[in-house]
């Protein structure tokens, strides 16, 4: 249930009646461009709404807007969801919620398998995230596009949408001549997958080959010939690459419990075919034209601060294609062949601009609906404690699998001082999920445009923010289940619900908990996967408090009071295990 989404729907009726009725008596507003402003209270004794919006009505209608707030509570319709609401100061509405009706949302959510959140929405969406370099290993920079865009996959998905994953990697490309030509040398002496057991070094190996030897260089450009003219020994040996290549990826996906498979893979030498055909379409409409050998659009919307446009290439002079070009071909096939509404896609920030220009280019091209939503969603980039970017103390970056390693390492290390009788067994599955879950949520729960510093010792915190605080929580709520020998996931019982004063952190919660949809539609709306975080976290962080406030098995409490604080707690748990999960995190039954 969207509790604000509900909330602003009722006041805007209530506006456009109460507008409707003064332009009848001769005034002359549009409903339609007035905004509904209204917040969540800042304290209990506000209620739990607030609706801002009388003081700019006021001045439109030049009336006191105390008065005006009065207009509007008399044409507001809010006896279901709303206890009672009281103007204040200048003409806020205070919105104090129904406790028979927060109680009643409880229990539907705790009877429903989707915890009340309904599916909102059958967009259909491709989201373009991972994308790594196949020339290379993955490194810690494609961590975020990872966990980010699969976040934001999970939630989409759960409302409803009709995701596409794409993972658009780099698999083309004159790169490859260098490594091909390298990797036909080594296939001499051993099998491609020994060759090709170290990505990184390999790489390192053709490039110094390349730089230094003689005649190496040369082979390397006619391997790029032979491979763009679809000789086919030289693809069956790319094809060989390729897939080694893949399976390297995919062994870090299994480790982050990432949705990506195979299937999702749709890489820029998909999009081969198309380049000749795009370059040509956009020359005959004249988006494009040809300059200096090369094929460019000007974009003026774009000029430089002399009026120089900028100049967008998507052709170069000896004939060869771009990332530009790959990336307006990847426009015409989810727009034409998949006719998706909206297109995210994860990297970061530093290819804003491409992302613009492209964006531009297909538009001027028509090669989007005018109605389909492009989302560049840039991230910052991850650092070191030392505020530089991230790197291993000799200097080189950082494999992701190498560091999902140390994550459960030090994570084993922290539960073995905790967990009292565990099996090594029991404890090797806890600092997997406990380890994998930190890492990514330190990443998810910063904001995704800002730089953030790895940290292991605040990400392995079982305090504050972080994956731990909230496994933690949820194996709170298991263990006071099983103390009660109750089954937890199909608890349900009559909830009743305090007003603020008789018990604050128990009202606090139950709101908190009918929040949920909302903050699943806002990391939707704005691809903010950080804001799921914050939600769980302070979720979390209410159901402490109100535990400490609220004993739940203690003798003294009586039965229905025992069941209704049950069933908050139960809701607790399996909306922060829901949460958990959109974001790629499990949860332990004891740890
Ligand atoms: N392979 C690129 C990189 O590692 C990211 C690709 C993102 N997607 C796209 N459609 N360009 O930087």
């Amino acid at each position: 249930m969207l509790i604000q989404a509900i909330l602003v729907d009722r006041f805007k009726q209530a506006i456009e009646k109460l507008i409707l009725a003064h332009n009848e008596a001769g005034a002359n507003i549009d409903a339609k461009t007035l905004p509904v402003p209204l917040s969540k209270s800042t304290r209990p004794e506000f209620g739990e709404y607030q609706f801002n919006g009388a003081m700019a009505l006021s001045k439109q209608l030049k009336k006191n807007p105390r008065e005006i707030a009065q207009e509007i509570l008399e044409h507001v319709s809010l006896d279901d969801i709303a206890h009672h609401c009281e103007i204040a100061g200048p003409g806020f509405i205070n919105i104090h919620l129904d406790s028979n009706w927060i109680a009643q949302q409880i229990e539907a959510a705790n009877g429903n398998a989707r915890l009340n959140v309904s599916k909102q929405t059958k967009q259909k969406v491709v989201v373009d995230y991972s994308s790594p370099n196949l020339a290379k290993e993955m490194h810690v920079g494609h961590l975020r596009s990872t966990i980010i865009g699969d976040a934001v996959v999970k939630v989409l998905e759960f409302l409803g949408a009709d995701v596409i994953r794409q993972n658009h990697m780099g698999d083309w490309g004159t790169q490859f001549g260098m490594l091909l030509a390298h990797l036909s040398d080594k296939l001499e002496q051993s099998q491609a997958s020994t060759a090709l057991s170290d990505l990184e070094d390999f790489y390192r190996e053709a490039k110094v080959r390349f730089d230094n030897e003689e005649g190496f260089a040369d082979r390397a450009r006619e391997y790029v010939v032979k491979l763009q003219s679809g000789d086919e020994q030289c693809l069956a040996l790319w094809e060989q690459f390729i897939d080694i290549s893949i399976s390297h990826s995919e062994e870090v996906y299994t480790k982050l419990g990432v949705s990506l498979s195979r299937e999702d893979i749709m890489g820029e030498s998909a999009y081969n075919p198309d380049l000749p055909v795009l370059v040509k379409d956009l020359l005959e409409r004249e988006v494009a034209v040809r300059d200096q050998g090369a094929v460019v659009v000007f974009l003026p919307e774009l000029a430089d601060k002399n009026g120089n446009p900028a100049v967008y290439i998507i052709q170069k002079s000896g004939g060869g294609y771009l990332y530009a070009t790959t990336d307006l071909a990847a426009i015409r096939y989810r727009c034409g062949k998949l006719s998706a509404d909206r297109t995210m896609i994860f990297t970061d920030a530093r290819q804003a601009l491409h992302f613009k220009q492209t964006e531009l280019v297909a538009r001027k091209a028509n090669y989007m609906p005018a109605s389909h939503h492009y989302q560049h969603c840039p991230f910052g980039m991850m650092l070191g404690k030392d505020g530089k970017p991230f790197k291993t103390r000799s200097g080189t970056t950082i494999k992701l699998a190498d560091l999902l390693d140390e994550a459960i390492e030090r994570a084993a290390k922290l539960i073995a001082q905790r967990a009292g009788d565990k099996s090594d067994d029991e404890l090797q599955e806890i600092a997997q999920t406990v380890g994998i879950g930190a890492v990514k949520y330190a990443d998810l729960s910063k904001n995704r445009t800002t730089d953030y510093i790895f940290d292991w010792d605040s990400m392995l915190s079982f305090e504050g923010n972080t994956a731990p605080y909230l496994q933690y929580a949820y194996t709170r709520i298991r263990s006071i289940f099983r103390k009660a020998d109750i089954e937890m996931d199909n608890f349900t019982a009559p909830v009743t619900v305090a007003n603020h004063s008789d018990n604050e952190s128990e009202r606090a919660l139950a709101i908190k908990l009918l929040q949920f949809e909302d903050a699943l539609l806002a990391v939707s709306n704005e691809a903010a996967p950080h804001l799921l975080c914050t939600y769980l976290y302070e979720l979390a962080s209410l159901f402490m408090k109100f535990y400490e406030a609220s004993p739940i098995l203690k003798t003294d409490v009586d039965a229905s009071l025992r069941d209704s604080r049950l069933g908050l707690a139960a809701l607790s748990a399996k909306t922060l295990k829901q949460g958990l999960s959109m974001l790629g995190i499990d949860v332990l039954e004891q740890m």
